[in-house]
């Protein structure tokens, strides 16, 4: 581990859980718990819950849990020792000096990354302001694409120029390594020599701000028509494409009300410039549900401005379903004679668009038009699948008044009574619940019998002794007594008695730590287990936790199920003899109860 344990202890205790989590989700006290809507998947009704007391948090949705630390690592996607780092900072405790020494030498971190990215996005741009090296880039932005110098110099805009070694040599003399530089994905990695050399070439250059201020990756076009028209970073210690948004650095000031999406980096630079500064855009990928609560975290109304053509179309209908799963106001502008926002906002000018924005309409009404253009509704067979498509629409949505409003707008439209269609609704709704009931017993029949267990493929073996275990380590992770009767050999128990590898590591490391100097705590388990894993430990000792029988009896119990089940694996492989021993001792244990029950 990079840090000492101690360290680590006090940065948990330094860390107020409560006000940690309330800067992500929004929380409300129940009791001695807080609860809130999990930002770790999408929900309505909040099962998600904070215990200040414990110092943990755990979803009884999606099974996310652990300490905070696990919090930060899901959060902002880092690894233990930077979580723990970014809660050092947090808290204002001051890195122990040696770690900070190790992590030079262990992997990239994200700290470096983001350092390098500054350096090269001040590379970027004294290339592009360059009189010589910066002549095309500054042809392209200010005459191709209208900048003004103005808007080039807010959103830090650069050039990287057309060379396989101008940056990376520039990094060099500010003392990156190649092995840095290629993490950090501001440089390729040559196949011949292994060397580094500059990734972006020969492209105008838009720094990726997160909003905190942090250039996080970069995206670069070509100003011509070659391929592929942008090149992004990839994922490094710094960036999650599927995480971040385009300048949101800028609309978190004023988004509060409402916000809006965009396919492009150029669209969102042209509305800034037109006076949107809350204009955002995903970074060359569809919208992701994290991308989602992103947005429910800084407004409450997203406008969806995408291109017009039918692939923009369509990706604005997968966004409003996202939008809508964590409970955001969506509507939706759908744009005519220009192919996107920027050539609308060149061609009509920022009026025009304001006006068109305030005539965005509902997911429902855009989507009933786009399924109103595909018929013709004076032929009857038309009207009748366009009466379908509209009324599957109708069925998706869960609040009663809103199917009521939806079908009195569509009865008007068809010229069919509201009765008709209502029924052909609810229809649709049974049917389609009957299928959700369905689908939901298969997936619990599978749960059960643990296929699929990604956690833990090896539960599937043996669902018993795997129920076992949990037990047991439940029990041991609940209560101190537990964990010293086994490691004082009280209760005769060793880790060739798990059946399955995970829960074999958990018990040693519980064990371990008991025995250290420090004893155990539960956070320090995020040194050795990944954020899903700590989920699924929390997960054992909360079910516990909400079971009333918990005492000595219920432990041996779950321990001797577990010793039988592992004596049974070892004889598996085992010889003749040995197994026909083990099987006499079976039979006479079960002559022996027989007899003391008489
Ligand atoms: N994109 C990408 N890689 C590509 C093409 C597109 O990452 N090869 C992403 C970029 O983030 C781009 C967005 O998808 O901004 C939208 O693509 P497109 O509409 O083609 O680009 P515009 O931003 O409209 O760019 P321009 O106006 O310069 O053509
Ligand atoms: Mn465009």
């Amino acid at each position: 581990m990079r840090f000492p344990e101690n360290f680590v202890q006090e940065v948990v205790e330094r860390t107020d859980i409560e006000e940690l989590i309330g800067k992500y989700v929004t929380l409300k006290r129940t009791g001695s718990n807080l609860v809130g809507r999990c930002p770790f998947h999408s929900e309505k009704t909040p099962s998600f819950s904070v215990s200040p007391a414990k110092r943990m948090f755990f979803c009884f949705g999606c099974h996310a849990g652990g300490s905070a630390i696990t919090f930060v690592q899901k959060m902002e996607n880092l690894d233990f020792p930077d979580a723990v780092e970014f809660l050092a900072n947090r808290a204002g405790l001051p890195l122990p000096k040696e770690s900070e020494s190790n992590l030079q030498n262990q992997g990239v971190s994200r700290k470096r990354v983001l350092e390098m990215n500054l350096e090269a996005a001040k590379f970027f741009r004294a290339c592009l302001f360059d009189k010589d090296l910066g002549k095309e880039g500054m042809k392209y932005f200010q005459g191709d694409r209208k900048m003004s110098l103005a808007t080039i110099k807010h959103f830090g805009l650069g050039y990287a120029p057309d060379s396989f070694n101008l940056l990376t040599d520039h990094m060099h003399r500010l003392g990156y390594k190649d092995e840095e530089l290629i993490a950090a994905c501001l440089c390729g990695k040559s196949q011949k020599t292994g060397r580094a050399y500059d990734y972006f070439r020969n492209r105008v250059m838009f720094p990726i701000i997160d909003p905190s201020g942090n250039i996080v990756a970069f995206g670069g076009r070509v100003m011509d028509d070659s391929k592929p028209k942008y090149l992004n970073s990839s994922d490094t210690p710094a960036f999650k494409k599927s995480k971040h948004l385009f300048a949101l650095n800028f609309a978190k000031n004023c988004c509060a009300e409402k916000m809006i999406l965009c396919e492009g980096y150029m669209d969102v630079i042209a509305l800034h410039a037109a006076g949107f500064e809350y204009a955002v855009a995903t970074l060359g990928t569809a919208i992701t549900p994290d991308h989602a609560r992103v947005f429910s975290k800084y407004t409450q109304k997203v406008i969806i401005s995408y291109d017009a053509d039918e692939a923009g179309q369509n990706a604005a209908n997968k966004a409003m379903r996202i939008l809508g799963e964590v409970g955001m106001e969506v509507r939706v502008l759908k744009l005519s004679s220009a192919k996107d926002p920027d050539e609308y906002i060149q061609k009509f000018g920022a009026d025009r668009f304001r006006q068109a924005l305030e005539q965005s309409r509902t997911g429902f009404d855009h989507k009933a038009d786009r399924i109103l253009a595909k018929y013709d509704l004076s032929v009857g067979a038309e009207k009748i699948k366009a009466s379908n498509d509209l009324c599957t629409l109708i069925a998706e949505y869960w609040s009663s008044v809103e199917r009521e409003v939806y079908l009195a707008q569509v009865s008007k439209i068809l010229e069919l009574p509201v009765e008709v269609l209502k029924n052909s609704v609810e229809h649709i709704r049974s049917k389609q619940s009957k299928e959700y009931a369905a689908k939901q017993s298969r997936e619990a029949q599978a749960t059960l019998k643990n296929f699929g267990d990604r956690i833990n493929p090896e539960a599937v073996k043996d669902p018993r002794a795997a129920a076992a275990e949990e037990s047991v380590l439940g029990l041991m992770l609940l209560r101190e007594e537990y964990r010293s009767a086994v490691a004082s050999g009280e209760i005769p128990l060793a880790a060739s008695d798990f059946v399955t590898d995970f829960h074999r590591r958990i018990f040693e490391s519980v064990l371990k730590m008991h025995q250290s100097e420090l004893g155990f705590r539960f956070e320090l388990l995020g040194a050795d287990f990944s954020p899903d894993e700590m989920g699924r430990i929390e997960k054992m000792e909360v079910s516990r936790q909400e079971l009333s029988e918990n005492g000595p009896a219920v432990f041996r119990s779950a321990v001797s199920v577990l010793q039988e089940a592992s004596k049974k694996k070892s004889l598996e492989n085992s010889d003749l003899n040995t197994r026909l021993a083990y099987l006499r001792e079976k039979k006479a244990k079960l002559h022996k109860g027989k007899v003391d029950q008489k």
